[in-house]
């Protein structure tokens, strides 16, 4: 990064702007939050916060989060007018930073969304990120702004700020802190995951430009052969105003995958998402309506686009989804009504394939789809596609997103998908995939339980056994994703933190990872929390897993001690009646134990369920506690079985 304004920021760096270490160091220890920036404003000064333009920015004692001072914002005419600090000295391209800063309004002022950004500039050129999306703010209290940011580019200016959605509201900061916790090494001594499944197929994952970067970059290269630009090959990005086309993030990426060699998966030509308005203004600037005019115009529009993105890149990209989820099975002729299908009918789909085609002859030519697994989505995706090649439209390949989750769907559902389209002869990659831990929108988990992690990496094996069964009909399988740092689905369908892929939030193998590559190793083990690290059950020989068990010690003292067990049954059958039974090495005796009743031979113990808990549905689990007494140590018992089944733990 150059630093520029180095020097003016220094100058404008007071006392109580908490500076611990001004760049990752790889001295840091891993895992240890280490805080760049930390702005309490109690000093009684701005602590180099500055305005936008204008505004007027100052301590003030009239409200604070914490302390004495927060900092006040009055005389705003513009939303995006508001708070500033530069990080340009602070932060490190490619690292992932926290921010977090408090936010309430003025006294009187009305309701309205704040909202924390970065301004970067390259060249002078200004680009503006959102770290946190409009969030409700009000007179009456404290509001946390909170998200993460990495820097993917060199940069001539940085700064954060917050806005708001009203123009001219007053508002009130507090304690802003800007932090990062280093990853460890990532690690050397496993198997290649691409290796592995050479004799088979490609994989790929999709990616942004910072995870090229450190641990991230290192990571990519390792196990991955093909990629896919998450987001920066979409119209959006590529062809923002007419005519206009940008390469740059999209270039780093395929340069990139040249020096590692692997292949590009370009993603995507055509959708009815981050697309940008004026594709479907009509000449005179007002939306479309369903005219010849209307239509000759935005296949003319497309044939540019097409003709200006595929042709940039040539032979470096040698797949293309031409176009993205495309199928509503609920319509009876089986086609998405979007404004490409309802300006156009089918000739947005004709002109795509035809045109992707004749400019780049050499590529593979993909529709690609989300629930292609679903009977009727399926079928009608099938016809769609046989029609097409019929009429001579150049389709090569389904790409199948599959956004699965660890219960659904079947994995027969899943082998008639593939069988279906086998059967036209056509390529198939698997293109988005990942395996969310959630079932439905209403849960959420504060860390992911270790039976909800085992679970995943027994789907992996499965999915990844099927693949390579039909190994034959798909050449690529690519993951929506690099590790759990980075989903999309932390913010679909709802927000909350998921976990669906191979390499947990610090970069380290999974179970899943495990269950892609030696199902013999799967292992449970949780994954970070906010501050510690905790290792729960691990372990263990596979196949097959049919219940863990958690015991945990939760308080010990001289000759006595309490413990908690908690049983899941990791199968798909239900069981109704539980026995637990282990051995205690230590000479340790049960004296009491509630939600369960036992019975104790010298170190042998079983524990029967209770009344109202001998159900233990598939996935699910109970607990049961006790008190006992111990001499000289008090190991942890083992191994446990489960109705005479061998359990991990
Ligand atoms: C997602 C990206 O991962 C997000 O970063 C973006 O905000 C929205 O789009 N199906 C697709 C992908 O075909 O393009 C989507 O990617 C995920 C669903």
């Amino acid at each position: 990064m150059r630093r520029v304004l180095a020097g003016v920021l220094a100058t404008s760096v007071v006392a109580g702007l908490v500076t611990l270490a001004a760049h990752a160091s790889p001295r840091a220890a891993a895992d240890e939050p280490v805080v760049v920036v930390s702005s309490t404003f109690d000093d009684g000064t701005a602590q180099g916060w500055t305005s936008r333009a204008g505004e007027v920015v100052e301590p003030s004692t009239a409200v604070a989060r914490s302390g004495t001072h927060g900092l006040a914002v009055t005389g705003r005419a513009q939303s995006w007018q508001g708070p500033t600090l530069s990080l340009l000295d602070k932060a490190q391209k490619g690292i992932r930073y926290d921010l977090s800063v408090w936010v309430r309004l003025a006294a009187g002022e009305a309701p309205t969304q704040a909202r924390l950004s970065v301004e970067r500039r390259t060249a002078g050129t200004p680009s503006y990120d959102q770290v946190v999306g409009d969030t409700a703010v009000t007179a009456n209290g404290w509001v946390n702004l909170r998200g993460s940011y990495t820097l993917a580019a060199d940069v001539d200016f940085l700064a954060t700020y917050v806005e708001l959605s009203s123009a001219t509201a007053s508002l009130h900061i507090d304690d802003f802190a800007l932090s990062y916790t280093p990853l460890p090494p990532i690690q050397t001594d496993i198997p290649s995951v691409k290796d592995v499944l050479a004799a088979h197929f490609a994989v790929g994952a999709a990616v942004e430009t910072a995870q090229l970067l450190n641990n991230h970059g290192q990571l990519l290269a390792k196990h991955f052969n093909s990629i896919t630009p998450g987001n920066t090959l979409k119209w959006d990005a590529t062809e923002p105003t007419e005519g206009a086309f940008r390469f740059t993030d999209a270039e780093t990426l395929v340069a990139w995958a040249k020096a590692n060699g692997a292949a590009v998966r370009g993603h995507t030509l055509v959708w009815h998402q981050q697309t940008p308005a004026w594709v479907f203004k009509d000449a005179a600037g007002n939306d479309m309506t369903a005219t010849p005019e209307n239509k000759a115009l935005l296949l003319s529009r497309l044939e540019a686009h097409i003709r200006g993105v595929v042709g940039h890149f040539g032979d470096d990209i040698g797949v293309w989804d031409v176009v993205n989820e495309v199928v509503d099975e609920n319509q009876a002729d089986g086609l998405r009504r979007s404004k490409w299908f309802e300006i156009t009918g089918l000739d947005y789909l004709r002109t795509a394939f035809r045109v992707a085609r004749e400019v780049a002859p050499n590529a593979r030519l993909v529709i690609n789809d989300y629930n292609t697994n679903v009977p009727a989505k399926r079928d009608k995706l099938y016809d769609l596609v046989v029609k097409l090649r019929a009429e001579g439209v150049p389709i090569d390949a389904v790409g199948h997103q599959m956004h699965v989750n660890v219960q659904w769907p079947a994995l027969a559902e899943t082998e008639a998908m593939l069988t279906k389209f086998a059967a036209l002869g056509v390529d198939q990659q698997i293109t988005e995939m990942d395996v969310s831990i959630y079932t439905d929108n209403s849960q959420s988990y504060p860390t992911p339980p270790a039976d909800v992690l085992l679970t995943q990496a027994y789907r992996y094996r499965d999915f990844f056994e099927l693949y390579k069964k039909h190994a034959a009909d798909i050449s690529s399988v690519t993951l929506w994703g690099l590790a759990d740092d980075s989903t999309w689905l932390d913010s679909f369908p709802v927000t909350r933190k998921d976990h669906p892929l191979l390499f947990d939030t610090r970069l380290q193998a999974k179970g899943a990872y495990w269950g892609v590559v030696d199902p013999g190793r799967i292992t449970s083990t949780t994954t970070t929390t906010t501050t510690t690290t905790t290792t729960t059950t691990t372990s263990m020989t596979m196949p097959p897993v049919r219940c863990t068990v958690d015991y945990r010690v939760g308080g010990q003292w001289q000759g006595g001690f309490q413990a908690e067990v908690r049983i899941t049954n990791a199968t798909t059958t239900a069981i109704d009646g539980w026995t637990l039974a282990w051995s205690f090495p230590d000479g340790q005796r049960i004296s009491q134990l509630w939600n369960g009743a036992h019975t104790q031979d010298g170190a042998a113990v079983t524990v029967k369920h209770a009344s109202w808990n001998s159900a233990l549905p598939p996935g699910g689990s109970v607990s049961f506690g006790f008190l006992g007494t111990w001499t000289g140590s008090n190991g942890k018992p083992g191994p446990f079985t489960l109705n005479g089944t061998r359990c991990v733990g």
